[in-house]
C-alpha cells in the first residue's frame, strides 16, 4: 500500500513539475529585422517559461550556406547577442551551440546508414535546390538527418519551428521510429509546434518583409538605417490634407505592431479626417520603433561590450547540454554494436 501511495504521488509531481523538453534551433545567418521579431522569435521568447527549453546555434547547418570562417564565426556571435536581447533568458533555458555537441554528426553518421537516398530526395529543401539547378551538396542533402540527430539526441518533446520545417520534423520522427524498430525503444518521438505567423509584418514596399524581396527594417540597426528604411516606405501621393483609409497605408499596418488601443485609434482618426502627412506619420512610426527597440538595444550594448558574457553563457549551456547526451550517446553506440 506504502509503495503505491508512494508511486502515485511520484506520477503526480511528475506530471505537475515535471516540464516537457523544448528544442529548437536557430540558423546564424545575417542580421534580423522587424519581421523576424514579430513573426517568430517574439513566440519564441514567449514559450520558453513553459517548457524545460534547449535552444542551439546551428552552426554546422550553416556552413551548408555558408563557407567562411569569420563570417560563420561573427554569425554566431551576432546571433546570440540578438536572441538574448530579445529575451531568450539564460538562466532559465540552456543555450548552447550545435558544434558543442560534435556527437550530433556521429549519430547523423548511424541515421545515414539506416536512410535511403529516395527518402531523402522528397524533402522539399532538396527539391528546391535541385529545381533551381544548384549544384547540391552531400550536406545539404543530408540536412534533414542532421536535424533529426540534434531532436533525438536530446530527448526533445516538442520542436516549435516554422511551417518550412515541418517536413524536417517529420523526419525526425520517421528516423526515430526506423531506429526503434531496428535496435529497440531509443528514441522519443517528438511532436513539431508549428509557429504560425501571428504577424505578417509588411515590408517598406508593403509585401511581407523578407530579406529576398530587400524590404525590411532592421531591428539592432543604428537610428540612421531604421529612419532611413521607415522614410522609404511606399505610399500613395495623397497631400497631407486630403483625408485618407489607413488600411490601405503600408506605413498604418506597422504602426499597428506597436500601437494599441486608443493610440491606435487616434491616429486611425486622424487618417481618416485628413491633416496628417504620410511625412507625419513616418516620423511617429520611427519614433515607436525607437522606444520599442530601446531596451532591446541596451541589452545588446551590454553584451557587445562585455562578449566573455556571451561566451560564458554558451560554455553553460554547453557543459549543461553535454550531461544529456553523454548518458544517450553510451545507450547508442551499446546498441548499435560500436562499444565492445
Ligand atoms: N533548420 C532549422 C532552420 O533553418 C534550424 C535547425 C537545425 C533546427 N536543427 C534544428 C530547428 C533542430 C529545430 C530543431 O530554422
Amino acid at each position: 500500500m506504502g509503495i503505491k501511495c508512494a508511486k502515485l504521488l511520484y506520477i503526480w509531481y511528475y506530471v505537475i513539475y515535471m516540464k516537457k523538453r523544448l528544442l529548437s534551433g536557430i540558423q546564424p545567418s545575417g542580421t534580423l529585422h522587424l519581421g523576424n521579431y514579430f513573426g517568430a522569435i517574439k513566440q519564441f521568447v514567449d514559450l520558453q517559461e513553459s517548457y524545460d527549453t534547449s535552444i542551439f546555434i546551428a552552426d554546422f547547418h550553416a556552413i551548408t550556406t555558408v563557407q567562411n570562417g569569420d563570417i560563420l564565426r561573427n554569425n554566431i556571435l551576432n546571433v546570440a547577442m540578438d536572441y538574448l536581447a530579445c529575451g531568450l533568458n539564460p538562466d532559465k533555458i540552456c543555450l548552447f551551440k550545435q558544434s558543442d555537441i560534435p556527437e550530433v554528426t556521429e549519430l547523423a553518421w548511424y541515421f545515414n546508414c539506416i536512410t535511403t537516398m529516395p527518402f531523402l530526395e522528397r524533402a522539399t529543401s532538396y527539391k528546391d535546390a535541385h529545381m533551381k539547378a544548384k549544384e547540391v551538396t552531400v550536406g545539404l542533402f543530408d540536412y534533414p538527418i542532421l536535424m533529426a540527430a540534434d531532436i533525438l539526441i536530446q530527448n526533445a518533446d516538442v520542436v516549435p519551428v516554422g511551417q518550412d520545417q515541418k517536413q524536417h520534423i517529420e523526419y525526425a520522427r520517421d528516423t526515430a521510429i526506423k531506429f526503434n524498430n531496428l535496435y529497440g525503444e531509443t528514441f522519443k518521438i517528438p511532436e513539431p509546434i508549428i509557429m504560425k505567423e501571428v504577424a505578417i509584418v509588411p515590408g517598406i514596399d508593403g509585401r511581407k518583409m523578407s530579406k529576398s524581396y530587400k524590404n525590411t527594417i532592421p531591428l539592432f540597426g543604428t537610428n540612421e538605417e531604421i529612419k532611413k528604411a521607415v522614410m522609404s516606405i511606399i505610399t500613395d501621393s495623397k497631400t497631407p490634407a486630403e483625408s485618407k483609409n489607413p488600411e490601405d497605408c503600408n506605413i498604418f499596418k506597422i504602426h499597428k505592431l506597436f500601437l494599441k488601443g486608443e493610440e491606435l485609434k487616434n491616429l486611425e482618426k486622424r487618417y481618416r479626417d485628413g491633416g496628417l502627412g504620410y511625412k507625419e506619420s513616418k516620423d511617429m512610426l520611427y519614433e515607436e520603433i525607437i522606444s520599442f527597440i530601446g531596451p532591446m538595444r541596451e541589452k545588446r550594448k551590454e553584451y557587445e561590450n562585455d562578449v566573455s558574457k556571451v561566451y560564458q553563457i554558451l560554455e553553460n549551456g554547453k557543459e549543461k547540454a553535454r550531461k544529456i547526451i553523454n548518458e544517450k550517446m553510451s545507450i547508442i553506440r551499446k546498441k548499435v554494436g560500436v562499444t565492445i
